[in-house]
């Protein structure tokens, strides 16, 4: 038994390297885009403010944060990763970024990697991070131990629960199990004094999903849509890249999810008083700009972070970053906003594709711009830090 611990949880550590290499060897984004370009905020020629009057602190999960973009959870599990969650960190805390680390199955397992996540928290001993955990592992075995472990292992301002199963599907040596997955995510949001995020991984969340737990008492979502990294695509190119034959996904690994613009209207519509990150082939600082002016109390980028790292190092992480926040301070002030959640009240078009798609799943559009992006400053409040001030 202790034997076939050790092979999976050696599994689990060289998957992780393997994603790596799939993600900086080919192109695992999918064809399908996000449909943001279906939206456009209007351009406001007389602000009546200064580009310094714009502020881009904002709150998220009852917390006051510098920027509205986060780093979300990639990495950790293995030595050679270690160095990547220090510095993904430490642009972190320079910029008062959110950061999320990878699941931290892997620490759980196997002691020995716990500092391959804990680096994150010495590099950032300010930074709002997030810990993370998978769906599957919560069905078969994982609870509030596990997910206390996971927190305390960096101490972490919240706790995000994956769900892939699109990616399961794919993996060969994939969990596939999803059981009794709603039950464990309600004793953790019950059970914990630490905020749990439902996140996707890049297939995107619906309305169905969040309406069933926003009910149940979840405040916080990833919505990780379709039209970034697309985990069908990883799998298929992983296996490839180690000779094997791939699971036949065909035009899944580039058309399977519900598209990120779509999860983001669909988050706001079903839970007004959550707070929600908007990602999933967020990819700079316009797409930033859109996803939070369409309900999003913040944005979400994975594999560009991860790219510019490993390519042009910290300094090219750091301007990479600049460049974001550069761009979404200009839409700020071209909106005349002063702050992230002012964006809400900017006029925006949706149009096309999203508005038809928008349409056939029953949002009222027009109900949605004036009425439902407005009502969370109204109705928000977190049971853990009650704030009902706008930042
Ligand atoms: C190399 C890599 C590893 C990832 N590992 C995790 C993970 O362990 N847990 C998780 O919740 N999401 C993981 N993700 C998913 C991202 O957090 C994100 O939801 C997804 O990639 C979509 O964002 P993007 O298009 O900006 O990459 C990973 C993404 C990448 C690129």
């Amino acid at each position: 038994m202790v034997e076939e611990n050790n092979v999976e949880n050696n599994l689990t550590r060289e998957r992780k390297l393997d994603h790596i290499r799939a993600v900086l060897e080919r192109g695992v984004e999918s064809l399908h885009t996000t449909l943001l370009e279906n939206v456009r905020l209007v351009h406001n020629p007389l602000p009546e403010l200064d580009l310094d009057d714009v502020k881009l602190e904002t709150e998220f999960c009852g917390r006051r944060v510098e920027t509205p973009l986060m780093i979300t959870g990639m990495t950790g599990g293995h030595p050679d990763v270690a160095k990547i969650n220090q510095e993904l960190a430490r642009v972190a805390e320079e910029y008062g970024l959110i950061m999320g680390v990878g699941s931290q199955r892997a620490g759980i397992e196997d002691p020995n990697l716990i500092y391959t996540y804990k680096v994150a928290r010495e590099a950032a001993p300010n930074a709002f991070l997030v810990a993370n955990i998978g769906a599957p592992q919560l069905s078969k075995s994982y609870g509030l131990r596990e997910a206390l472990e996971a927190i305390n292992m960096i101490e972490a301002d919240a706790i995000a629960i994956h769900l892939n199963p699109a990616q399961e599907a794919y993996q060969k040596e994939g969990d596939p199990y999803y059981r009794n997955v709603i039950t464990r995510i309600v004793e953790l949001a019950d059970g914990l004094d630490t905020p749990v995020i439902i996140k996707e991984t890049g297939t995107g969340l619906s309305y169905e999903t969040i309406r069933e737990l926003y009910n149940l008492g979840v405040k916080c979502f990833d919505v990780a849509g379709l039209g970034g990294t697309n985990w069908v695509k990883v799998e298929v190119i992983r296996s490839a890249l180690r000779g094997e034959k791939p699971l036949p996904a065909g035009p899944l690994a580039d058309y399977w999810g519900n598209p990120t613009a779509i999860a983001v209207v669909e988050a706001r519509y079903a839970a007004p008083g959550a707070y929600i990150v908007g990602s999933g082939g967020v990819r700079n600082g316009l797409d930033v700009g859109k996803v939070l002016a369409l309900g999003a109390d913040i944005a979400g980028i994975a594999l560009p972070a991860l790219k510019v790292l490993l390519r042009n190092g910290y300094e090219g992480l750091r301007e990479y970053i600049d460049n974001i926040l550069y761009q979404v301070k200009t839409i700020l002030y071209l909106t005349g906003s002063r702050t992230p959640w002012d964006l809400w009240r900017t006029p925006i078009t949706i149009t096309g594709k999203l508005k038809e798609e928008l349409t056939m799943r029953g949002i009222d559009l027009e109900r949605y711009i004036s009425l439902v992006r407005l009502e969370p400053l109204r109705v928000r409040s977190w049971s853990h830090t009650v704030t009902l001030q706008k930042p």
